[in-house]
């Protein structure tokens, strides 16, 4: 089972409630939000009270991705503004073991977050402290880039390893993702899918998730 995940950052900020609901009524169940210092990627959005905001105005899964630096300052802030998923870079973050125990412990579920470049290896002793792990598929910092297609191998290579470890980890998959490689990330062990440009774009956000999640199915 794979699910979609919105990203708001291609929905039109002033009116967010209706894009939440366009997108509820597609199928998603979780939005994703991607929070942006302009220090640790090129690009600046939103924060805190953005997520206090949302979590007044739906039910959804809220998946609060932090690309900052520092993300063990403000993590489990995320989750007391009402972030129900909180994923921090292994990049930028010296301390991840304690960032996502904490994380855990105020209550949400913890992620981490790994750049294209970055080798999957640098999650091995953290991953039995994480409840999934977001793979970048393009390098962060902005909606609408290209899928690196070098990241379905590595994507194989994440679902074995954690496979072969025998943990519960998830895999959410964040980049360029629309109808032409939905079905081959899920097929390489993604399960959730972030999609920003793919829903918002066209103008028809609830149209473009249900297409998407009809894409991702595979009859038998
Ligand atoms: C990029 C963000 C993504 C972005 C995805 O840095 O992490 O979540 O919104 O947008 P698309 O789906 O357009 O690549
Ligand atoms: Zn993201």
């Amino acid at each position: 089972m794979f699910e979609i995940a919105p990203s708001i950052l291609s929905a039109d900020f002033t009116r967010l409630a209706e894009a939440i609901d366009a997108v509820k009524r597609g199928g998603a169940r979780v939005l994703h939000v991607d929070v942006m210092d302009g220090h640790f990627v090129p690009n600046i959005t939103i924060g805190l009270p953005v997520v206090r905001s949302l979590r007044k105005a739906t039910d959804m899964t809220i998946d609060t991705h932090l690309m900052i630096s520092e993300p063990g300052r403000y993590a489990t802030e995320f989750v007391r503004a009402g972030a129900d998923m909180v994923s921090v870079h292994v990049e930028v973050d010296h301390h991840l073991q304690r960032t996502l125990t904490a994380i855990r412990d105020e209550g949400a579920k913890a992620g981490i977050a790994i750049n294209p470049a970055t080798p999957i290896e640098t999650l091995a002793e953290a991953l039995p402290y994480a409840d999934f792990v977001l793979l970048m598929s393009v390098n962060p910092g902005f909606g609408g880039q290209k899928f690196i297609p070098t990241m379905l191998d590595k994507l194989r290579r994440l679902r074995r390893m954690i496979d072969d470890m025998g943990l519960p980890v998830r895999i959410e998959i964040d980049g360029g993702i629309g109808k032409n490689n939905i079905s081959d990330v899920v097929d390489a062990g993604a399960e959730i899918l972030v999609a920003g440009s793919a829903v918002f774009d066209g103008g028809d956000p609830a149209a473009a998730v249900a297409e998407l999640i009809e894409s991702g199915t595979v009859w038998v």
